[in-house]
């Protein structure tokens, strides 16, 4: 102890003056790097800004000049822009600019493009340039920038500097000592044993070992974590849940996220003495939901389950998922009349038909309208109530929540709000059909980032807002203007977590095989085809039964040694036209069946039952060929959740052109699930193909799932909702500062 202090106390203290001496010298340098920056970005910003101006200031356009001005200030540290002319006269600046400087800053030191002077604002960096029309000289463009940043962070390298030096000094003091007391004892007990006539190196070897393998193998540990390391940096382009964590920390700094739907996550169902848990079969909760377990927050849904509420506290909240609890559900609870008409009635009978155009007529209803509008209200309040800041982000989900937008807009002006839209977007005729279609619209334009899975459904969104409101477009930049309010119109692909759910603990694909063919008592050489589905008209279900029927037409060596299992959750089965169409898929399958079965053997296996996720992947891994047949999907994830499913790089995608997934698996084999022949053919092409081809495109889809995957959908949206933030705080700034230089005016 008295040795250590010996050596700590005075090398601390050597330390810590070295690094008093060396903070001027690293401050002169840091500010040295920091006005060469400066100086660059003038240059840069003076060059971009040299021909446009030009033409303005030739043209005499003050407010062309102002914009340019402005958007130019858009850049966080330049602080304020002027331009004279020839004769040394003021003819623009911008509000920020400083009046003493006038025409004539003071003079830069020699040799030096830039001045650096002391106002009452704090530090100023000022460049002066040249500006042509043509070859004639017109005037000098002055482009100030604010450098009360580098006074900032001098002081910070400072600290840091000191700290850094203080705390080297303790380790290196504490490294040093170490090792003089293992000397020390070493060398006292290589004495000892020298002494008793044993070899000096023995007290550090163990017996049988060489006594520089300790050595050894911590040198490949060492290299082992440098290459996992390196490894981890490598592989940083694919994103994790970390990396999602990251982005809420650094970008949004930690900024409450909430998320807004009308599925919940877990549903708590009543089932005699007995509570079950169900997770629905949905495309929007298999992407939210390991969003959610990443970031935290609190989802806000609406409670279905028979025992939502004894599952909840008063406020209708719980920690979910149950088994890890990682985040907070908020259940909204719904009369029957409410669901009946918000749910039933306008978003599944109206607004579903209305943006699929899977040819089943929309229906309108006044009194369902009410309704909607009703809930929407309630959901807007619940985020009100659950909010603790009130510049939170909220996501709000999917077509029974179009007006939640604009009413969280008035609730919460300060909100970052991004709305999805699951599912596609028609064109502007279609869309006209509905009787509150402006109204639908406002209410989404209260968004400041609207997201769709495909440009196509970004495009038909900004035509129809074209044709039916009073709104500003940019398309270049893909930004609505209305009732003063900004909104970002942006494609963002939705997708799976990766890696996938079931990744550790599910069987092989052999056993998985074998699994799924004793459950469906199917012989060893039966070539399976699998479909996974909501019930519902849009899946193309009878098309691909019907593509079924084909193949066994054409190529009846199949019949006996081709099956599909074709699972069908219920879905909205309340509504005649859902009640009609799962009459209409069981006569069909019926039909088929009838056709070719012959002992025991049935093409159509339908099963009308909800799966959980995990026998949906083993029925996944035991298939040899998945069929994908929307008429209509805004993404579908059955055929990104089927490609994660393979890490056997075995089985064929069959997938519909009319899905966003298409747009992104060109590997799959694309198909028009209105044209039966095609389909068939593609069946036959699937069930035939070599193995190597089969690899070569299943690894290409893996790749591609891997990498876009749903951290990466929803980080892409929560980065540019950080940047956004961002640009919402620079132009508060030049808007404050305008007003106050109106002020003193
Ligand atoms: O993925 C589209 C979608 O409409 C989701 O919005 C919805 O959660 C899912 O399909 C299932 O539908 P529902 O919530 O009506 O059961």
């Amino acid at each position: 102890m008295h040795l250590s202090l010996r050596f700590i106390v005075p090398l601390t203290v050597a330390l810590a003056l070295l690094a008093y001496l060396l903070v001027p010298l690293v401050d002169k340098l840091a500010l040295r790097w920091w006005i060469n920056d400066l100086d660059t970005r003038s240059e840069l910003v003076a060059n971009t800004l040299q021909g446009q101006l030009a033409g303005a200031i030739e043209q005499g356009s003050t407010t062309k000049v102002e914009q340019i001005f402005m958007r130019a200030l858009q850049d966080e540290r330049l602080y304020a822009l002027a331009f004279c002319d020839e004769r040394g006269k003021m003819r623009y600046s911008t509000p920020t600019y400083p009046s003493t400087l006038g025409c004539r800053p003071p003079a830069s030191a020699e040799g030096e493009a830039h001045s650096v002077i002391r106002l009452r604002q704090g530090p100023l960096h000022v460049v002066q340039r040249p500006l042509f029309e043509g070859a004639d000289r017109i005037g000098t463009l002055i482009l100030v920038h604010d450098m009360s940043f580098v006074d900032r962070r001098s002081a910070d390298t400072r600290l840091y500097l000191i700290g850094l030096f203080v705390v080297l000094g303790v380790v290196v003091s504490l490294v040093t000592v170490s090792i003089a007391h293992l000397s020390w004892r070493g060398w006292v007990a290589g004495v000892r044993s020298l002494l008793r006539g044993e070899g000096i190196l023995q007290p550090f070897s163990r017996p049988g070992s060489s006594p520089v393998h300790p050595l050894a193998s911590e040198l490949r540990a060492l290299l082992r974590e440098l290459d996992q390391s390196r490894r981890g940096r490598d592989q940083s382009a694919i994103w994790s849940p970390e990396m999602l964590r990251n982005v809420l920390h650094e970008q949004l700094l930690g900024d409450e996220v909430l998320v807004v739907s009308n599925r919940e996550p877990f549903i708590h169902n009543r089932d005699g003495d007995e509570i079950t848990l169900l997770r629905p079969a949905s495309g929007l909760v298999t992407a939210l939901e390991p969003v959610m377990r990443a970031c935290s927050g609190t989802w806000i849904a609406h409670g279905s389950g028979s025992a939502d509420r004894e599952t909840a506290d008063a406020r209708g909240r719980l920690r979910v998922p149950p088994d890890n609890p990682s985040y907070t559900l908020r259940r909204v609870w719904l009369s029957a009349e409410e669901e009946r008409g918000y749910y039933n009635g306008f978003a599944n009978e109206g607004l579903w038909p209305l943006c699929h155009i899977a040819h089943v007529r929309p229906v309108f209803r006044s009194a369902d309208w009410e309704q909607y509008l009703r809930v929407n209200r309630r959901f807007a309040d619940a985020v009100r109530d659950e909010v603790r800041t009130d510049d939170p982000v909220v996501l709000v989900q999917d077509y029974h929540l179009a007006l939640v937008p604009r009413m969280i807009r008035e609730r919460l002006p300060k909100a970052t709000i991004i709305m999805f839209w699951h599912i596609p977007w028609p064109n502007p005729e279609s869309f006209s059909i509905c009787p509150w279609r402006e109204e639908l619209l406002e209410g989404m334009l209260g968004s400041t980032i609207l997201g769709f899975h495909t440009r196509f459904h970004c495009q038909n969104f900004v035509e129809t807002v074209d044709r039916h409101l009073e709104a500003r477009i940019e398309r270049e930049s893909s930004t609505i203007s209305y009732g003063g309010q900004l909104t970002r119109v942006e494609s963002y692909p939705i997708s799976i977590q990766w890696p996938p759910e079931w990744i550790d603990s599910q069987l092989s694909v052999s056993l998985c095989r074998a699994k799924v063919l004793r459950i469906e008592k199917l012989a060893d050489d039966v070539l399976v085809g699998i479909g996974v589905d909501r019930m519902d008209y849009t899946k193309g279900i009878l098309e691909r039964f019907l593509a079924v029927e084909r193949l066994l037409e054409v190529h009846p060596e199949f019949i006996g040694r081709f099956v599909l299992v074709q699972i069908a959750a219920p879905s909205r089965s309340s509504l005649d036209e859902y009640h009609n169409f799962e009459m209409r898929v069981r006569a069909l399958a019926a039909r088929i069946n009838a056709t070719f079965g012959r002992d025991g053997y049935e093409p159509i296996r339908l099963k009308v039952e909800h799966h959980g996720s995990q026998s949906v992947n083993e029925y996944y891994r035991a298939a040899d060929v998945c069929i994908v047949t929307s008429l209509h999907d805004g993404m579908n994830l059955v055929a990104k959740e089927f490609v994660a499913s393979r890490d056997d790089e075995q089985g064929v995608l069959v997938l519909s052109q009319f899905t966003g997934a298409a747009r992104e698996l060109p590997d799959a084999l694309i198909v028009n699930p209105y044209h039966i022949e095609n389909c068939a053919d593609a069946l036959y092409k699937a069930l035939t193909m070599p193995t190597d081809e089969k690899r070569v495109r299943m690894r290409s889809m893996r790749r591609l799932v891997q990498e876009f995957n749903v951290y990466r959908w929803a980080g892409s949206m929560l980065l540019d909702a950080a940047r956004l933030r961002q640009r919402q705080r620079v132009s508060a700034r030049i808007f404050a500062h305008q007003r106050d230089a109106g002020i003193e005016a």
